[in-house]
């Protein structure tokens, strides 16, 4: 049997509610609970504060309430917030309003203490009230945000002789401090917002600048045609497959793509298909709702989902099995999925990028991908090509990297000598730019002059070189690269004038002949 509201007990005694109104105590009490939900729900800050003025209309005798800011560096006041009297500020044309309670009110936020008027009509602040209007009490509390007035909160209220002002009057500063609270809350929210939001644009213009096209270096032909490739697919939401060996730089190619798409503010997300385990990679892509299996506790949203509106990079495609072929198929062609033990179709705008480095044409023989995937994949497919097939961005790379990696490891290495840039050349490089990188990366670290000699590159690169030292001759060959490399440089300063390479080597020109001939130096070039 439910109790009748007469009946209702907490600490044992019995409450007044024969009037089917609770007592004094308890109805503040209940406005204060009201007053912190209300605070503490609203998304809107100045909804929640109507919210407030309204319990206290309801359940207070308010006729008209409001809470007033400082218009931000002035001392002036500005109604943020208002119930009864003329109307609500929100309904009212925008710009600064009359404060409830004039001089009063401004006096209270100036000195930070509260006032309470329990006769309008005999002070003379509100001499201008409507003729015949009902007698009214005025309290005005300030709002305080770290020990100092940052508002007011005014109300006036039916007047009432039986009332006790002094209770009245610190009931509202009970209200006034949970509103300060709010405002606190409110300011260090907004700060952290504006922080976010100064932090995101810097990251996107970071993001912008790092994966311009200007920064995918390449002056030969086949890096022309990749970069052409490229323009032409950034304003199109076509799906692109990017293929070529291992570090040649496909998610450069990838990222610069959608950094340059119309989906650039929004999300690029890469999922590297190799890495994730079978049993992971469909409830990762796709999501799952909660309790799809064990452990499942929560619905998650897939990175299909977190892409939505704009990218997303399926790096090493060749690596997924037949069961998420499928699905890929399927968002392909149209453009939604199911979350894992879900059945409602999920929609998104996702513009999708693959790559791979496996030939995916013997996989397909081998029975290990789906054709009609390659074709869809296949609408657009950039060709990015291995190092050693366009020479002509080797130097340029390295010269890249050098810097970039000199200025990291703090030294001052200004070049890369004769020797050394012909190894590089030499090379096959069949890790691409990633082992150039590597490569330059331990030059420098290595390096303590100010040219990066052929000494310094990895024994890998000393076997490409034309010297006629043996692998078993570590020494030998780390000596007579040295060599070479020395003569290369002075026969450079002195423009290919052997007596004058030989002078700057404190040595005859006699030996350095006969080492120009040992180490088949093309002094003439040096001209
Ligand atoms: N043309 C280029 N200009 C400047 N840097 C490049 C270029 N190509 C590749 N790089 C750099 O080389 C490294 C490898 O590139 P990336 O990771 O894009 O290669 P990948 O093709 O995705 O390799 P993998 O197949 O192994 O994943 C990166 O540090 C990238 O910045
Ligand atoms: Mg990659």
């Amino acid at each position: 049997m439910s109790a009748t509201p007469s009946e209702l007990r907490t600490d044992g005694s019995r409450f007044d509610l024969g009037a089917g109104r609770p007592t004094g105590e308890i109805r503040k009490l209940t406005s204060l609970l009201e007053v912190s939900q209300a605070l503490s729900t609203a998304t809107n800050f100045k909804a929640s504060l109507h919210r407030v003025l309204d319990i206290l209309e309801k359940s207070h005798d308010a006729v008209h309430s409001a809470v007033a800011l400082p218009v931000s560096g002035q001392s002036s006041l500005d109604v943020v917030a208002e119930v009864g009297g003329e109307g609500r500020s929100d309904r009212r044309p925008p710009g600064p309003h009359r404060v409830p309670g004039g001089t009063l009110a401004r006096q209270v936020f100036s000195t930070g203490r509260p006032v309470v008027i329990p006769r309008m009509s005999r002070e003379p602040t509100f001499g201008d009230r409507r003729a015949g209007a009902d007698e009214g009490s005025f309290v005005c509390v300030p709002l305080v945000l770290n020990r100092r007035p940052a508002g007011v909160l005014c109300i006036e209220l039916r007047f009432k002789p039986e009332r006790h002002y002094e209770r009245t009057g610190k009931f509202f500063g009970v209200v006034a401090s949970m509103i300060s609270h709010a405002i606190k809350v409110q300011q260090l929210l907004e700060t952290d917002r504006e922080r976010l939001v100064q932090e995101n644009v810097r990251l996107q213009g970071e993001l912008r600048e790092r994966y311009d096209f200007s920064h995918i270096l390449g002056t030969s032909r086949a890096m022309h045609a990749v970069c052409e490739q490229m323009m032409q697919v950034t304003r199109t939401n076509t799906t692109v497959l990017i293929r070529g060996e291992s570090g040649t730089g496909k998610e450069l190619i990838a990222q610069a793509i959608h950094y340059h798409s119309q989906r650039a503010s929004k999300p690029f997300v890469k999922v590297s298909c190799a890495a994730l385990p079978d049993t992971l990679i469909e409830s990762e892509l796709f999501g799952h709702e909660k309790g799809a299996f064990t452990g499942a506790v929560a619905r998650k949203a897939g990175r299909f989902e977190r892409a939505d509106g704009g990218t997303l990079f399926l790096d090493e495609i060749g690596e997924v099995n037949p069961a998420v072929q499928v699905k890929l198929l399927r968002v392909l062609q149209e453009r939604e999925f199911e979350r894992l033990g879900g059945v409602d179709p999920v929609k998104v705008n996702v513009r999708l990028i693959a790559a791979t480095n496996k030939p995916l044409e013997d996989a397909i023989a081998a029975g290990e991908f789906r054709e009609d995937l390659l074709y869809r994949l296949n609408v657009f497919t950039i060709f990015v090509p291995p190092l050693r097939e366009r020479k002509a961005d080797i130097l340029l790379l390295a010269d890249h990297f050098l810097e970039r990696l000199a200025a990291d490891h703090g030294k001052r290495i200004r070049r890369i000598s004769t020797p050394a840039i012909d190894m590089l050349m030499a090379y096959h490089w069949p890790g691409n730019v990633r082992e150039l990188q590597n490569v330059v990366e331990r030059a420098v670290l290595v390096c303590d002059g100010d040219v990066v000699h052929a000494h310094h590159l990895p024994p890998t690169l000393q076997m490409a070189d034309t010297s006629e030292a043996s692998a078993t001759q570590p020494l030998a060959t780390a000596l007579a690269a040295f060599e070479k490399d020395l003569i290369q440089d002075a026969l450079k300063m002195a423009r290919g004038n052997r007596a004058k390479a030989a002078r700057l080597l404190h040595a005859t020109a006699r030996i350095v002949n006969y080492k120009i001939r040992k180490y088949r130096i093309d002094w003439r070039r040096f001209r």
